[in-house]
């Protein structure tokens, strides 16, 4: 397995398709350019977004450090074709943002349409900077919760033992699921043409679960499966924690992280509890994502349904 997933970790779109999608963001995503309007080029101008809150300042402009651990002391790129990082992104009144070296110079469509779910392309070796971490939060925080409830709990798990005990709770549910039978497409279905790829990345993933450098699992006050819990109760649960996990898997991506949602560890989630000491009976975990610096930044957008299938006006 181990050779295996050394040959798999190369930054090779081919190696791993799931992770980096069949096609390339339309003018390229592998460039450093910015678009206009964009938070990182309003940022960039001086000019914030409007909001207050998002009034970054820039204090080396321009400094492209790619990869962070291969750049020169001046922050050239090695080869100077992959993706740029703009070095600091402090924004003012907010102590915890803007403390660490760097984000990808991303615009904002690129990074909602090129966060995947990382799996073979975790840096398992490179640690992560609590600071980092810390400011992904602190972005997440900004996301709805229903009523402005913000019950949310971000459990970050970096000890080696409950990471081998967490991995050991996903890999026996993982290792079910993958005995089940995979869902039937179209031959035509961009998702029958991903699924192979999708499988092998899983499988990767719980077998190196244990060796990711940090586990996140989010959780949320209160318990949605309680009997009866009605479809209102439900949406509003979820709905109340979901928005801010992807906000800090963008938030990652943003500055070089790379994560999965996963959630097959919740078939054990009283073990897990118990490992954590997270109190079950109040709490509920909503899912559990390996976080980690990605092998390379240059994530495509992955083919998707056509819209035509999906979209409805006025009408189912
Ligand atoms: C609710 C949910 C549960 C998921 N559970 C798992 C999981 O247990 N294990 C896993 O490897 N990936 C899991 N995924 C990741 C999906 O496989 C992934 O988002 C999907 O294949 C699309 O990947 P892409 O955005 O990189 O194209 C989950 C995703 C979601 C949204």
């Amino acid at each position: 397995m181990a050779e295996v997933a050394d040959r798999e970790r190369r930054p090779d779109p081919a190696a791993s398709a799931d992770e980096v999608g069949d096609f390339g963001f339309p003018g390229g995503s592998e460039g450093s350019r910015t678009a206009p309007g964009s938070v990182v080029d309003m940022a960039r101008r001086g000019l914030g977004t409007g909001s207050g809150v998002w009034d970054f300042s820039w204090p080396r402009e321009g400094t492209a450090i790619w990869p962070r651990t291969s750049a020169g002391s001046d922050g050239s790129v090695p080869g100077g074709s992959a993706p740029s990082l703009i070095v600091g992104s402090p924004i003012a009144g907010t102590p915890e943002i803007g403390k660490t070296d760097g984000v990808l110079d991303l615009s904002p469509d690129e990074l909602l349409t090129t966060t995947r779910a990382v799996r073979k392309r975790l840096d398992l070796e490179r640690p992560i900077e609590r600071s980092v971490i810390r400011e992904c939060i602190e972005i997440a925080l900004q996301a709805p919760s229903g009523s402005n409830t913000q019950r949310w709990h971000f459990i970050l798990i970096d000890d080696p033992e409950t990471k081998l005990g967490l991995a050991d709770l996903y890999r026996r549910q993982f290792e079910l699921y993958e005995a089940t039978p995979e869902p039937m497409y179209g031959e035509d279905d961009s998702r029958a043409r991903r699924q192979v790829a999708v499988r092998s990345s899983a499988r990767y993933l719980a077998d190196n679960y244990h060796r990711v450098p940090l586990i996140l699992i989010p959780c949320l006050d209160g318990r949605p499966d309680r009997a009866g819990a009605s479809m209102v109760m439900q949406a509003s649960y979820f709905g109340s924690i979901l928005p801010a996990v992807w906000s800090f898997m963008l938030a990652g991506r943003a500055r070089g992280l790379g994560s999965s949602w996963t959630t097959m560890h919740l078939a054990h989630e009283r073990d897990a509890a118990e490992l954590i000491g997270i109190p079950y009976d109040k709490v509920a975990q909503v899912g559990m994502m390996p976080v980690a610096y990605t092998i390379g930044t240059d994530f495509k957008p992955a083919p998707r349904r056509p819209l035509d299938d999906i979209v409805h006006w006025n009408r189912w």
